[in-house]
């Protein structure tokens, strides 16, 4: 499978940053950016991520393309989507797996599937035809989730691995949903993240949440947390080098908070590197 190639570590872009990065010029090896908030022709935002782009690898994560709602698929978005990616060029596009309203309802959040043969059929079918849109393979995202069906025939990383083969699309592996979904229901993180596929696999994502005892919610406003560093240091020996970033959405600290996370990435990284030239030699 011919995957693009790695990017190393980088961080979600968001405005409160603009001016430090633009400024100082960080050591990060590229940038995600929310497809949507830069889907307006013309206009400060867009002339923003020009810039960065010239500077930077850019990868764009979009949130409402809705793969599992039954509506049928919003070819204006996808659209926009296509002009936004023939501008600035990413390395992907990804969104996830989730829909996000149903009648023409937009509800803004990523919402859960049963997951079913019938499910598994729906998501395959379109994915399959959102990539022949856009001419190019999708990378896929595993949410986050707060409930689960129970008329689920398989586990939530056999839906996943199933999706990607039948698809023929990439995957974006968000350790921290992984850790989140695994608490909220129950199942044993460390065994999703062995059972994805390694020749899908082109993105971590890494973030925090917060913790209510009872159940953990996926808000991007807090440090990653050691089960979550434990987690991508397992994921990045089973899948080697990967691009991987940090979403920060809220609570945002200052930037080298950030960057001191990326170095711990990197740490890890080089960690493991190192192991393996020394079990090589
Ligand atoms: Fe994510």
């Amino acid at each position: 499978m011919e995957k693009p190639a790695p990017l190393g570590c980088g961080l979600g872009l968001r405005p409160v940053y603009y001016d430090e990065i633009l400024a100082t010029r960080p050591p990060v090896d590229w940038f995600e950016v929310i497809s949507e908030n830069y889907m307006i022709p013309g206009g400060r935002p867009l002339a923003m991520l020009e810039r960065f782009r010239a500077d930077y690898p850019i990868v764009m994560h979009g949130v409402s393309m809705s793969l599992a709602s039954t509506d049928p698929l919003d070819f204006d978005y996808l659209r926009h989507l296509k002009e936004l990616a023939a501008r600035i060029e990413p390395a992907w596009i990804s969104d996830h797996v989730a829909w996000t309203g149903v009648h023409g309802i937009n509800l803004h959040d990523l919402l859960p599937i049963p997951y079913t043969k019938e499910s598994l059929d729906h998501v395959v079918d379109r994915i399959s035809r959102v990539q022949d849109f856009l001419k190019r393979r999708l990378v896929v995202e595993n949410a986050s989730t707060y409930v689960s069906f129970e008329q689920s025939e398989m586990d939530e990383w056999t839906f996943v691995a199933e999706m990607a083969k039948r698809a023929d699309c990439l995957l974006l592996l968000d350790v921290n949903n992984v850790f989140v979904s695994g608490f909220n229901h129950g199942f044993d993180a460390a065994r999703f993240i062995d059972s994805v596929p390694v020749e899908r696999v082109v993105q971590f994502h890494m973030a925090g949440h917060t913790d209510n005892e009872t159940h953990r919610i996926d808000t991007h406003d807090q440090p990653v947390c050691e089960e979550v560093w434990t987690l991508y240091e397992q994921a990045r020996r089973r899948f080697g080098n990967v691009s991987a970033m940090i979403e920060r959405d809220d609570n945002f600290p200052p930037f080298s908070e950030l960057l001191d996370e990326l170095a711990r990435m990197r740490a890890i990284d080089a960690k493991i590197v190192a192991e393996r030239a020394r079990g090589a030699a």
